[in-house]
């Protein structure tokens, strides 16, 4: 059973960086940090995740994400396997999707065009594509991209799949701690492949105890502009 939403009708804000993010006010949280959406989404996700694996000769990369949200994610990686020439299976779970009405207000293609030097127009597609693309039905959305949206919880969710790299964007825990229990990451970590990783942007004792309890081998990292850390989990055995 899906649980009931906490969270209704956010509103747009605009983070240091110049991109925009997303105040749930029912929470009190943000979608990214303030100090920077798109710098922090490209420092956790695609620089110590992706571009970490690539460098461990990955040329395939099975990405599970823990929370679609705005997108901005998933878009950047898209980025990334076309720069990098690797393939990438993105698979990203919501529960509680954006309207449309949010998503064209979001002002990441015009910002990531100017950033990456490339076409507007081309990531206005992209853009579009992966949000139009149905639930629960794998897209091919280029050669080294497909993308695969799963409507569900993180609790109620049983893979079919693993995965070398996840993304954990949930809400933070001290808001939506449901999200960062043992249950949910021994699950995670049942499903991640040997040597895979899982990244994110929380770095608080109690989040690092329990990946670590599920057993991932930690690194603390230096995080985002103006987070001290963010963590790194690793599947050995
Ligand atoms: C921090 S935001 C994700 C930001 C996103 N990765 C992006 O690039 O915009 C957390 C997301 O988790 C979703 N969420 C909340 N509860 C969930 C649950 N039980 N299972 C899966 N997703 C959930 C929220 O709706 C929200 O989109």
């Amino acid at each position: 059973m899906m649980p009931q939403k906490k969270f209704m009708l956010p509103t747009l804000i605009t983070t240091a960086d110049g991109s925009h993010s997303l105040y749930v006010k029912d929470l009190d949280e943000h979608y990214h940090s303030i100090h920077g959406a798109i710098q922090e989404a490209q420092h956790v996700f695609i620089k110590t995740g992706i571009q970490h694996l690539v460098s461990q000769n990955y040329t395939t990369i099975n990405i599970l994400e823990i929370g679609f949200g705005t997108g901005l994610n998933t878009l950047l990686s898209y980025l990334e396997a076309e720069k990098l020439n690797v393939k990438l299976n993105y698979t990203s779970l919501e529960a509680f999707p954006l309207s449309a009405e949010i998503i064209n207000q979001l002002n990441y293609v015009e910002l990531i065009s100017q950033i990456e030097k490339t076409s507007e127009l081309n990531l206005k597609e992209m853009f579009q594509s992966i949000h139009k693309s149905e639930w629960e039905n794998k897209i091919e959305l280029s050669k080294n991209f497909n993308v695969l949206k799963i409507k569900n919880t993180l609790q109620e969710i049983k893979f079919t799949s693993t995965f070398d790299l996840i993304f954990f964007d949930a809400f933070g825990p001290r808001v939506q701690p449901e999200m960062w229990t043992e249950e949910n990451f021994t699950k995670i970590f049942d499903s991640t492949n040997q040597n895979g990783c899982l990244v994110t942007y929380c770095a608080k004792g109690e989040v690092k105890r329990t990946l670590k309890k599920v057993g991932f081998i930690l690194e603390t990292l230096p995080g985002p502009p103006r987070k001290r850390e963010m963590v790194r989990g690793t599947k050995q055995f």
